[in-house]
């Protein structure tokens, strides 16, 4: 039987590792469900972000998915186990993979308030890196402002601006973007940092890890993504995530309204 993915969100993050997933492996067959009516997730309690992980993955199990894959770095941290007991086949995850793309000793992590309260990515880049120092910062204002579409204006420069003082002051060499909307900021955030820090964006390393699924890889990313085999749906707002997945996979994704809460 040859391999469907399916991925799962909050809204638009978990599009960047599609597109990852995409540029890697040409056309995949894939039901990507971004939960755009609990968005966001980074901010609620552990205890619903694993009801949250437990329904939407079943779900996801429901459409036949091979591998699941958590485009989502909240549940990865604090529900992973979850979706490993509902989907029925692999579960591939972020933080290992960015964990394991670290290449220096001091480590700062941008995250939601909840994967940061949970420590997952210092747990996991100090078991792979001895003695590293990490220091991880909260954003809880930078998903509601992605999802209404801002990647630029003032305000979100000036958080970004108090979100990234911690990390400079500690001279991290690398930040890793422990939250899958963060790529969408990666040109805002060049302009803030110093060129040496090194951003590392996990969703590279979850397509790497998908070679054991999909096969071979493409010698070279494709420069247009193959949307044919994808099937988008969301829990509210499809015309709104329609709009905003667009400059992200260059074309304007047919996007269908899913009810998932009973
Ligand atoms: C969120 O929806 O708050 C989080 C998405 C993520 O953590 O990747």
């Amino acid at each position: 039987m040859s391999p469907r993915l399916g991925f799962f969100d909050s809204g638009v993050g978990g599009l960047t590792v599609l597109r990852r997933v995409l540029e890697r492996h040409g056309s995949v067959a894939c039901v990507y469900l971004g939960d755009t009516a609990r968005v966001p997730y980074g901010n609620r309690p552990p205890a619903e972000i694993r009801r949250i992980a437990a329904e939407v993955v079943g779900w996801l199990r429901d459409q036949q998915v091979s591998t699941v894959v958590m485009a989502c770095n909240t549940t990865n941290a604090l529900a992973r186990d979850v979706a490993e007991g509902q989907a029925g086949g692999p579960v591939i995850g972020l933080i290992g993979a960015a964990a394991a793309m670290v290449e220096t000793r001091r480590v700062g992590v941008l995250a939601t308030p909840a994967t940061v309260a949970s420590a997952a990515y210092s747990a996991s880049i100090e078991a792979l890196h001895p003695g590293a120092l990490v220091v991880e910062q909260a954003c809880p204002a930078f998903v509601p402002l992605i999802e209404a579409g801002d990647f630029s204006s003032d305000e979100l420069r000036q958080v970004a601006k108090v979100y990234l003082e911690p990390l400079l002051a500690a001279s991290v060499e690398t930040i890793v973007l422990g939250c899958t909307h963060y790529p969408l900021l990666i040109p805002l955030l060049k302009q803030l940092l110093p060129d040496a820090i090194q951003l590392v964006d996990p969703a590279l390393g979850v397509a790497r890890q998908l070679d054991a699924v999909l096969g071979v890889p493409r010698s070279t990313p494709g420069d247009t993504l193959e949307l044919g085999q994808c099937r988008f749906c969301v829990t509210a707002d499809p015309d709104g995530f329609a709009n905003r997945a667009t400059p992200w996979l260059g074309a304007r994704p047919e996007v269908h309204l899913q009810r998932l809460q009973s």
